[in-house]
């Protein structure tokens, strides 16, 4: 029998940053901070993020770039070794990210890359607990998914079926 299904996936939208609650204003002002050390001579696109640990600390990571281009490093992946690095044993409430361009406004949220997606589900993995995604742009909307697994679909979490 052959079938034709759809995946389905949910996430919170609020269409600007004053209709956002408090709480995400000040992740997402961390995010931007972040962004100030971006490396990112090549791309000239900026891209900084910002986890919650449960203790409530805050760790930064931003992209990294590097003449031999596979070699950069993207912010989600710093922030998160960063972490890992820093408080092991703690676990990861949120990642925000956020962007900007040299060349261009960025006004919708920029998504995180295929690479770093599986690596926030190793973390949700490691600590048993959802990650909340936080997205944004410079400017524009704020997409929230209560765990990448919306973002990553089928995902593969090392269970051989
Ligand atoms: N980048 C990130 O830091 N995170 C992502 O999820 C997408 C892309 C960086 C990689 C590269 O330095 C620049 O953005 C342009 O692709």
């Amino acid at each position: 029998m052959k079938k034709e299904l759809k995946i389905e996936s949910y996430y919170t939208c609020y269409e600007t940053i004053e209709d956002a609650p408090e709480e995400y204003k000040n992740l997402i002002a961390e995010a931007k901070q972040a962004v100030k050390g971006s490396y990112a001579p090549y791309s000239n696109f900026n891209v900084g993020a910002a986890l919650l640990l449960n203790n409530g600390k805050i760790i930064h990571g931003s992209n990294q770039e590097n003449a031999s281009y596979p070699i950069g490093f993207c912010a989600e992946r710093t922030a998160l070794s960063a972490a890992a690095s820093i408080a092991p044993s703690e676990k990861i409430k949120s990642i925000t990210i956020t962007c900007s361009c040299a060349h261009h406004p960025v006004t919708t949220p920029g998504a995180p890359c295929g690479i770093c997606r599986q690596t926030i589900l190793e973390a949700e993995t490691k600590h048993q607990q959802n990650i909340e995604v936080i997205l944004t742009g410079e400017t524009g909307a704020i997409y929230i998914f209560k765990t990448i697994k919306d973002l990553l679909p089928l995902y593969f979490d090392g269970r051989l079926l």
